[in-house]
């Protein structure tokens, strides 16, 4: 993989992210009342393209594969986990307060940070900076459970879906089929306090991971741990990525979460850097001996001739990194016919919408029949819209900007013999084919390998 200095491509941040808000993918969270830091709605686009990431990651993870079953863990569990977890204690970026100008830097980003006084510099550098030592801060957000707000009755919202796995393993190979090497996986809201959000949608409060762990003998470990990153840098290609925007780096000594015996950051090329889209961590025996020893429960497999605590393998990626990485590399800014447009270049699997459907004159009697025929056709098997209002060139490119691959025109000739046109977004070809076929034929390409970058 080739390594770049910076971002080739059209987008910014803030390109996009005015994309997202005019198309309906993604709101300020609370709007109305000015927002709150770092929390984001998601609209209808946004929620269509968030589910196909998931159901990408699904497809791959469990239903592709015969040694990966699925969980959905609570989002509140005993506190006890997070104390055996090591979470309690450790789980906590170190900061730093301001006296002067009252705010609270992380003392390991303050090169990211601005001075609340003069933003033109960064905590420390302007004279009258004053900062304190660094003091640790815990990021999980706590919560009471039950009437009254006491400490025995303290517990937190997850700061990661894992701890919901590691303890269900024998819940899981009790009642499932499995036997090492396999994997559990589970999608859900995760919640840290984060400290220094920003940039968008890439450090959020609350957001949903996509987690899987994957129980392993001892021995294989290092093994898996290969295995894996290399799987899940295919899955981003593969769905459309610029492999030059994609790269592996492994932490180092220093870096390693309290859990890990190794771990690799995927990193992706943001418009702001080269930055982690996803983690893939050896967790060793670390987390099953931990909340064996807590709880008294001991988390092993025990086979017919062999007995150990298998070691943990995990990929753990959150949808929203994954959704911004595939909005970034898609976003496109071309002139056509000396006019300027935006496309997203989205594989045509996680676009948000599969085929628009116009009748070329939306006043048109015929052509509306016609149309909304077809419309109720694709949409029982894909996700389509139907769009009979503006101008038809207007039509496609709002289609452009949602990333709507494939736009059908019915027309005057529709009415004569049957076929319409068939406009490819990235090429912007045009073809005639059978409306009868035309269900199939975009079934046919979705199923198709997919390459960009015409
Ligand atoms: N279970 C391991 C774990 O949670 P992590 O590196 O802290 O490891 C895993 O998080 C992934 O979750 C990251 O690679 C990133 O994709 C995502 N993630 C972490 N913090 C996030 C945040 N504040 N906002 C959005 N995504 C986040």
């Amino acid at each position: 993989m080739a390594d770049l200095d910076q971002y080739q491509g059209p987008a910014t941040i803030e390109k996009v992210a005015a994309l997202c808000r005019r198309r309906a993918f993604v709101f300020p969270s609370s709007d109305i009342y000015g927002g709150l830091g770092s929390s984001f709605d998601f609209g209808h686009y946004g929620v269509l393209l968030n589910d196909n990431v998931k159901a990408e990651w699904q497809r791959a993870l469990i239903q592709e594969r015969e040694d990966v079953v699925a969980l959905d863990s609570a989002i509140i569990l005993n506190p006890k986990v997070w104390e055996a977890s090591g979470h309690v204690a450790g789980f906590s970026d170190p900061l730093v307060d301001c006296r002067t100008c009252k705010l609270r830097f992380r003392a390991d980003a303050l090169d990211q940070s601005a001075c609340g006084r003069k933003p033109s510099k960064h905590p420390g550098e302007f004279s009258e900076c004053d900062l304190t030592e660094p003091r640790a801060f815990n990021l999980m957000f706590e919560t009471y459970v039950g009437p009254v707000r006491e400490d025995a009755s303290r517990a937190y919202l997850r700061p990661e879906t894992a701890q919901g796995i590691f303890v269900n393993l024998k819940n899981v190979t009790s009642s499932m089929r499995v036997k090492p090497p396999f994997g559990i996986a589970q999608i859900g809201k995760s919640f840290r306090n984060e400290i220094t959000p920003g940039n968008f949608l890439f450090r959020m409060r609350e957001f949903e991971q996509m987690e899987m762990e994957f129980f392993v003998p001892p021995a294989d470990a290092e093994e898996w741990h290969a295995y894996w990153i290399d799987a899940r840098v295919r899955w981003h290609v593969d769905l459309g990525l610029r492999p030059s925007h994609v790269r592996v780096r492994p932490h180092t000594e220093e870096e390693l979460s309290h859990y890990s015996r190794a771990t690799s950051d995927i990193e992706y090329l943001y418009p702001i850097g080269w930055l982690e889209l996803e983690g893939v961590a050896n967790r060793g025996d670390y987390d099953l001996r931990q909340h064996s020893e807590a709880s008294g429960t001991t988390l092993e497999w025990i086979g017919h001739e062999e007995r150990y605590v298998p070691y943990v393998i995990e990929p753990a990626i959150s949808v929203v990194r994954a959704t911004l990485a595939f909005l970034c590399d898609a976003y496109d800014e071309e002139v056509v016919a000396d006019r300027p447009r935006t496309v997203l270049r989205l594989h045509p699997r996680i676009a948000p919408v599969k085929a628009a459907v116009l009748p070329l004159i939306g006043k048109n009697s015929a052509m509306v029949e016609q149309a909304r025929g077809l419309y109720q056709d694709l949409r029982r098997v894909m996700s389509a819209e139907y769009d009979d209002s503006g101008a038809i060139g207007k039509r496609y490119r709002r289609q452009d900007e949602i990333g709507t691959p494939w736009a059908l025109t019915i027309d005057e000739q529709t009415l004569a013999d049957g076929t319409v046109t068939l406009r490819d977004r990235d090429t912007l070809a045009q073809e005639r084919i059978p409306l009868a076929g035309a269900r199939q034929l975009l079934l046919d390409r979705l199923d198709q390998p997919w390459t960009l970058r015409p």
